[in-house]
This record gives structure tokens, sequence and C-alpha cells, in this order.
């Protein structure tokens, strides 16, 4: 089922409740790949309806980004998700979601600073705003994201925590290609050299798991630095950020003493990828 207005959806998603279902809401921008399905796969296991949202948000991209670039395949899209379990899908115009007028938008403090939030400023206003607005049109009782956005996960999970949303949230890991680069919508920008150097990405990744978790080290300097030479090893590559943190509230950590989340973001060429990893210590 297509659904494309707030209208519609709130009646859809209140006839389903009326039945008892759980449900449950996918937000995204389209260009659908694994790394989606999985989150839809996972709101298949959790609940009974499930609600895709397909919406290129303008607000979330900053002046010279690549909102207008960004890859649209709607018709893809739906035919993807109608062989993946059919959920309903909501596709709304820029009108229905911004209307003339509209003036408001969301600010979570802390957690949308640093990272993504220093590099492309404004860029979580524009996901708190949206996202907000597509728990309250929807009224979901949960909604899915994925580990591949983690600051995006934390800022969502501190706006619903801060502002009372009654919705849970939940993370789906992050679905990777079979060298392990984390599958994107963007992947698709990178020439084939760049795509070959990308998969030092993960690779680095997995060295700065291992160091912490199988060699016992706790410095976050070190760590950064293992990653930085690796990246630099593999070349064509700028790094904008590497960063060792607290998991929930994104502080950089100079000892990792408990769990952390190692966050970077890497520019090949006119491409930014980002990745992460989440270490766990008992
Ligand atoms: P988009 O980039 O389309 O991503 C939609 C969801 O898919 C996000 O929760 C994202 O973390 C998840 N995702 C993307 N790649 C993934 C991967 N490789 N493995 C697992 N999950 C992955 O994120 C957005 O859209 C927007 O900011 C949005 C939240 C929809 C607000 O506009």
């Amino acid at each position: 089922m297509r659904l494309t207005t707030i209208a519609e959806l709130r009646s859809f998603v209140r006839s389903r409740r009326q039945l008892g279902h759980r449900v449950g809401l996918v937000p995204t921008m389209g260009a659908l790949h694994e790394g989606h399905l999985s989150l839809v796969k996972l709101s298949y296991e959790q609940c009974d309806t499930t609600v895709v949202s397909i919406f290129v948000n303008p607000t979330q991209f900053g002046p010279n980004e690549d909102f207008t670039l960004y890859p649209r395949t709607i018709d893809n899209d739906l035919s993807l998700l109608e062989t993946h379990g059919n959920p309903a899908v909501f596709v709304p115009d820029a009108r229905e979601m911004y209307p003339e007028g509209f003036n408001s938008s969301v600010h979570v403090g802390h957690v949308s600073a640093p990272f993504e939030g220093a590099v492309r400023p404004g860029h979580f206003d524009g996901v708190a705003t949206v996202v907000l607005k597509l728990f309250h049109a929807s009224q979901a009782d949960v909604a899915f994201f994925g580990q591949k956005d983690y600051q995006q996960l934390c800022v969502i999970r501190k706006m619903v925590s801060d502002l009372n949303v009654p919705i849970d949230i939940v993370m789906g890991p992050t679905i990777r290609e079979p060298d392990g680069l984390a599958m994107s919508s963007r992947n698709c920008y990178l020439s084939a050299d760049d795509r070959c150097r990308a998969v030092v990405i993960p690779q680095s990744l997995a060295v700065a798991e291992r160091m912490i978790g199988t060699e016992n080290v706790r410095s976050a300097d070190m760590i950064r630095q293992a990653v930085q030479d690796r990246i630099r090893a593999a070349g064509g590559m700028e790094t904008d950020y590497i960063a060792v943190a607290d998991p929930v509230t994104l502080q950089e950590i100079q000892v990792i003493e408990s769990s952390s989340v190692i966050l970077l973001a890497i520019r090949l060429g006119a491409t930014r990828l980002i990745d992460n990893v989440l270490v766990f210590l008992e």
C-alpha cells in the first residue's frame, strides 16, 4: 500500500492499532539496499504492521551538499519492498512534510555537536525535525535505525528521551558488502579505484577492535593513530575525523575503561563515507 499524505498514514496506522497490531516504522531516504531491507526485516520480526517511509529530506542537507544529486530510485525501491514482504510505504512530497510557512526545528544538544554535527552544521537539526514529524505522523510503536549512522541513532534516542516521545527505538546492525565496506546509498558515487581503496575503512576499524578487545590497548590516541596510519597508507583518502567516544553521550574518551564506539568519516574524492564499530568490554 502506498500512502502519500499524513492523513492517510495516520488513518492507516490507527486502523492497524485498533486490530491490536504493534506498528513498526523504518524511516529512509530511498535508494534502498540490503542495509535498509535488514531494518524492514527486523520490523517484520518485531511488529505486526510495518511502514517504510521514503523521503529525501531537504532540511538535513547543507547548501553545498548532494541534495539534488542524491540517488532517487523510487520505482526500484517500491518493487524491492513488494518482494520483501510488501510493507505499507509512506512517500510524501516536500509540500506534505514542509507546507508553505513551515518554520520549526528540533535541536538536540551535545550529542549532535561533534563529528558529523561539526562537519555538517544543521544536519542533525534537519534529521531530528523530520524524524519527529514522521514519529508524530505515523504514531508508530517502534522505529528502526541502523548502527551505520551511529551518531544519528544517538541523536534520535536523546530526542525521544528528552521530549518523552512515546516510541521505542531499535538499532539494527550495519550490513556490509562482502569485502566489509558498509552498504551506503553513496557508495555508487565511488570511482572503481576509490571503491577498491575504501575497503581499508572497515579493515582499520577491525584493527582498532582487535587492539582493544584482544591486545588490551586502552589509549584512545594509540587506537586513533593505528586507524589513521592504515587510512594514510592506502592513499587517496582524507580523514574528516577518527574518534573514540562514549557510546551514549558521544563524548571523546582518552582512556578506554568501558564500552566505546570508534567513529570515522573519510573522504574519497567528492564522496564522504562514515563507519563505526562498537567495542564492548566486560
Ligand atoms: P538513509 O540514509 O536512507 O538510511 C535509512 C536507515 O537505514 C538509517 O537508519 C540508516 O542508519 C540505515 N542504514 C543505512 N545503511 C545501512 C547499513 N549498511 N546497514 C544497516 N543500516 C543501514 O538515515 C537516513 O536515511 C535519514 O537521515 C533519515 C533517518 C531517513 C531521516 O531523513
